[in-house]
Order: structure tokens, then sequence, then C-alpha cells
């Protein structure tokens, strides 16, 4: 796989070791509280599972999948849910679990979505953070790393539903991916 890959630009060990200090600030800021942590399917699923691994109390694991009208530029903002929560957020501790955030538009849908259901409240954590390509503000609560705009895939990341299984995050090479016909070149 290595052959599609630019340049790792976070190495296993490194994703590891911040995860750690995700999940002990998460603990520390959660104590007493009702923690459930919503993982947005399918990219937060490996940060998930390592996230929740590092914080030491007891919590809630849902999962919702969304899927926007448009991406990229001609992105409209509107999400439509794929699959909803199993469990009620009523005074729930609301941490929203993501890999990325790009444009802030499926973020900013569903944190006023989670809080018109009346969680107690709440809060977002996410792997990665695109600063440059947002469009709409999202208060970020925890942010593992932030990253330039550039096209980048593993720990969860795909392109074309490809390389989430990578153990890092990586950049793709130029020409691995066309934005005109989505195709995978190899
Ligand atoms: C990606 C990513 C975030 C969202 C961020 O998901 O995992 O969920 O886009 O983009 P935004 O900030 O511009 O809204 P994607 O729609 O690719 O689905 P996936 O997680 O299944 O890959
Ligand atoms: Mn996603
Ligand atoms: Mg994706």
């Amino acid at each position: 796989m290595k052959n599609i890959i630019k340049e790792i630009l976070l190495t296993e060990d490194q994703i590891t070791a911040r995860i750690k200090e995700l999940g002990r600030m998460i603990t520390e800021d959660y104590k007493g509280k009702n923690l459930m942590l919503v993982g947005i399917l399918k990219g937060a699923v490996i940060f998930m599972a390592e996230l929740a691994k590092n914080i030491d109390m007891p919590v809630l694991m849902d999962f919702m999948a969304v899927s926007s009208y448009g991406k990229s530029s001609t992105s409209t903002g509107i999400v439509r849910i794929v699959k909803d929560l199993d469990c009620s957020v009523e005074d729930k501790d609301i941490l929203i679990v993501e890999d990325i955030i790009d444009t802030g538009l499926t973020l900013s849908y569903l944190t006023d979505n989670l809080k018109k259901r009346r969680a107690k409240s709440v809060k977002i954590v996410t792997l990665l953070d695109k600063p440059e390509r947002r469009k709409t503000e999202v208060p970020v609560d925890y942010i593992g790393f932030k990253i330039p705009d550039e096209f980048v895939v593993g720990y969860g990341l795909d392109y074309a539903e490809q390389y989430r299984n990578l153990p890092y995050v990586a950049a793709l090479k130029e020409g691995v991916y066309s934005s005109k016909t989505d195709n995978v070149v190899f």
C-alpha cells in the first residue's frame, strides 16, 4: 500500500500517545457525569475504539451515520441521518467523536440536532482538524492534531472507501486520486 502514499503525517506512535492524553483529559472533565460517546460512522470507528479504551470511567457508546448532499465545494450543509442512535440522549453528556473536521457542516448539523433532543451537554472530540477548510464555525472541545489542507487517509479516514485500516495518517500521492473521475489509480 506504501506506493500510494506521499508522506506519513502522523505515525502510529504519535497518534496513540495523543489519544492517551485526550483520554486523560476527558476522564478528568467528565467526572460524575453521564458520558455517552457518539461515533460518526464510518470514519470515527478506529479513533473511537482507541479513545474509549483510554477513558477511565463507565461510558456509553453509540453511533450515527450521516450523508451530506454534495461534498466539497458544492456542499450545502444539508445532512441526512442514515443511521440514528439506538439510545436516547436525554440527560446524557454527549461527546461526539469524529475522525476529521473539514468544512464543519456535518458537526454543526449534528450538534444542533442532538441539543434539540435535550441532551444535557454536547461536546466534540476530533482526531484531526483542517481549520483552513472551515465553512461554518463549530466549537471543537478536544482536537488531536491540526493538519494542513491535504488529502489524508488512514486511521479511519478513507479515499473512495479504501485505506481506513492504515494504522497511521498519510497524505495520498497526487495522481492517486482524481477529483473528476473519483477513481483510484494504482
Ligand atoms: C468525513 C469525515 C467527517 C466529515 C467531515 O466523512 O469522517 O465525518 O466528512 O466533513 P465536514 O466537516 O466537511 O462536514 P465522510 O462523509 O467522508 O464519511 P465516512 O466517515 O464514512 O468516510
Ligand atoms: Mn465521517
Ligand atoms: Mg469519507
